[in-house]
Parts: C-alpha cells; sequence; structure tokens
C-alpha cells in the first residue's frame, strides 16, 4: 500500500473517531486545510521532474478525492445521528391513556327556556326580547296597573338611583316580562300602519326579572316567559288550549291535571292562574301554581293604538324556575342561583 492509500485510510479513521460537526470540521483542516497534508504534498510537487509531476499529481488528487468522499459520508452520518438523538428526545409517548375532554353544560333553566322556546314555534310563535332596566310606563302604567298597585311600592321593586343616591325618576329593574308584550305591541303597530288590518301577534318572551323577595321558593332574579297571542278573533277556549297542550308536551305526559283558577291582573279580564297536578310520582295529587294568564285588558291595548273593539287576545306570564324545578324534582329554588357545579354537573 503505498504512502498516498495510507493517508486516505488515515484520514477516515480520523474522520470515524469524530462524532459532532466541529470535531470533524478540526480533523479536516489537517488534511484537506490551506496547511494540511494534501496541501503540503502538492506543495512538494514544485521540486518534480515534470515526468514525475504528472503521475504524482494525479496520484496526489485521487487520495484528495477519497478523503473528500470519506469526509462527506462522515458529515451525513453525522447528521443522521443528530437527527435520530433529537427524534429520539422529542417523541410522543401516543400510548398515553387520553385525558378526556371537559365540557361545559346548559344550565337547567337554560334547557328549559330552549325547550319552551321551541315547543311555542311549533306553533308560530316569534320570540322577543327586552330591556331588564325598565320605565314605569312599561313596567305598570301601560299595563293598566295603577298608582296605587302594591307592586309599585318599594316593598316589592328595586327601584334604581342616581349616582347622588336620588332614586332615579320611575326607573326599575322589570319585576315581570309583561313590559315586553307593550313594547312588541308597540313596535308591532308601528311597523303595520300602513295595512288596514294589523297581521295577528304571536309571541313569546324569556328573560330574567327582579323581586324583592327571598326563601327557598322566591329567589330575588328569577326568570318569566311572557305569551301574548292577539289577533281578531282569539277565545280564553284558545287559551285554555294552548297552555294544556303547552304544559303536556313539555313534561312529556298524560299524566298530568291542569287547572285555571280565577285570579286577578290589572292586564287581564278576565284572568287566571294555573296550576298543574300529577297524577302519579312524588308530587302526585298537588296542585302548583305554574303561571299567570288571561285575556289582555282593554286598556292594555289602547295604550299601545290597538282598537279593543277590533283584537282581542290573551297573554300569560309563566315561572320556568318552576317548571324546571318540577322537571327534575329540585326542591329548592335558590339551587339554580348559587353557581354550585357539584348540583349543576347533574344536568349536563
Ligand atoms: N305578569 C304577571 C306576573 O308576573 C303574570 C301574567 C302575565 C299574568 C300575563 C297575566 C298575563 O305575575
Amino acid at each position: 500500500m503505498d504512502t498516498l492509500d495510507q493517508l486516505a485510510q488515515e484520514a477516515s479513521a480520523a474522520f470515524a473517531a469524530t462524532d459532532d460537526p466541529d470535531a470533524l470540521e478540526q480533523v479536516k483542516a489537517l488534511y484537506l486545510g490551506k496547511s494540511g497534508q494534501i496541501s503540503m504534498l502538492l506543495k512538494g510537487m514544485a521540486k518534480m521532474t515534470p515526468e514525475e509531476r504528472k503521475t504524482a499529481g494525479a496520484n496526489i488528487n485521487r487520495a484528495k478525492e477519497a478523503i473528500e468522499a470519506s469526509l462527506a459520508a462522515r458529515r451525513e452520518a453525522i447528521r443522521r445521528l443528530a437527527l435520530a438523538a433529537r427524534l429520539a428526545e422529542e417523541s410522543l409517548d401516543v400510548t398515553l391513556p387520553g385525558r378526556g375532554e371537559t365540557r361545559g353544560g346548559l344550565h337547567p333553566v337554560t334547557r328549559t327556556l330552549e325547550r319552551i322556546e321551541a315547543l311555542f314555534a311549533s306553533i308560530g310563535f316569534d320570540v322577543a326580547d327586552g330591556p331588564e332596566i325598565e320605565d314605569d310606563f312599561h313596567n305598570f302604567t301601560a299595563l293598566n296597573t295603577p298608582a296605587d298597585h302594591p307592586a309599585r311600592s318599594m316593598h316589592d321593586t328595586f327601584y334604581l338611583q342616581e349616582e347622588s343616591g336620588k332614586t332615579a325618576e320611575g326607573i326599575l329593574l322589570r319585576t315581570h316580562t309583561s313590559p315586553i308584550q307593550v313594547r312588541y305591541m308597540e313596535a308591532h303597530v308601528a311597523k303595520y300602519a300602513h295595512l288596514p288590518t294589523m297581521p295577528e301577534i304571536r309571541v313569546i318572551a324569556p328573560g330574567r326579572v327582579y323581586r324583592v323577595d327571598s326563601d327557598a321558593t322566591h329567589s330575588p332574579m328569577f326568570h318569566q316567559v311572557e305569551g301574548l297571542w292577539i289577533a281578531e278573533s282569539v277565545s280564553f277556549a284558545d287559551l285554555k288550549g294552548v297552555l294544556a297542550d303547552f304544559l303536556r308536551r313539555f313534561f312529556e305526559s298524560d299524566d298530568l291535571q291542569v287547572r285555571f283558577r280565577p285570579s286577578f291582573f290589572p292586564f287581564t279580564e278576565p284572568s287566571a292562574e294555573i296550576d298543574v297536578a300529577f297524577l302519579s310520582g312524588a308530587l302526585k295529587g298537588r296542585w302548583l301554581e305554574i303561571a299567570g294568564c288571561g285575556m289582555v285588558h282593554p286598556n292594555v291595548l289602547r295604550h299601545v293604538g290597538i282598537d279593543p273593539e277590533k283584537y282581542i287576545g290573551f297573554a300569560f306570564g309563566m315561572g320556568p324556575d318552576r317548571l324546571t324545578m318540577l322537571r327534575y324534582g329540585v326542591n329548592d329554588l335558590r339551587l339554580f342561583f348559587d353557581g354550585d357545579l357539584r348540583f349543576l354537573r347533574q344536568f349536563v
């Protein structure tokens, strides 16, 4: 083996002994660098005869190429080793068990509201909304509620204060969803003022309402769903039919008794309260009040510019919190609003 072959082998062994790119470059300089072995050999050719130079040149070049080839091979090998090391380090253990998804859920009262909306939508009711901060006109006056009515007292109603602490004149947290009736009728009348006959009104309005009240069956904030159907001929029989049918569908039960008990509201005449009783189960035979209703009082229609000689209809206001308690067998209304996840998770 001549010395050039030996040199090439020695270089290859030296490259193989390195295992990182920097060390490899340093070893490379020993052979291929400006003052490396190959350069020295090439410089040595200056003293040779032209004949000798020819063969020596070819041999040195072959050795140089061999060294370059083993350098390239080692570089590639080191790159692969580094890659393999990185992959090993960063690998994901896909055999770990999943952590599961944490999903939110709908509040039981929200479920009830959605259910009520779907059932009324199926018989052609629109869904409306209104402000929770109301004025005295929409909450009381337009609803035929006289100035001396007890609902108007500070005892029953949250009035708002100005920053000065002074009571803001006639601004309050709505005590029921009935003002949405008024707002909806006002808008409806304005929208169809150009028509000789007003299209009928069929709407429900769910929302939060506020009263100065708090015990196991009353919360200062609770929910109501208002309903209103005004047309040229809507009767008390329609009211009974719509609500009795709704309740049977809501509770998914024909085992349900529905009773209309005469009552009084300033904004309906005649008025009734609706009670339900179950024919079986834990609450068997107990009458529970779940809504107020009646034929809309002519004064309410007059307040919004609807002719009570031409149009007639019914309204109702029901308590979805109560309906939720009955449907799920919950005995304390306040549980719905405490925000305790241990309670709420049961409904998800
Ligand atoms: N607004 C009444 C209440 O809060 C319920 C009701 C609504 C009664 C519509 C009759 C008609 O008690």
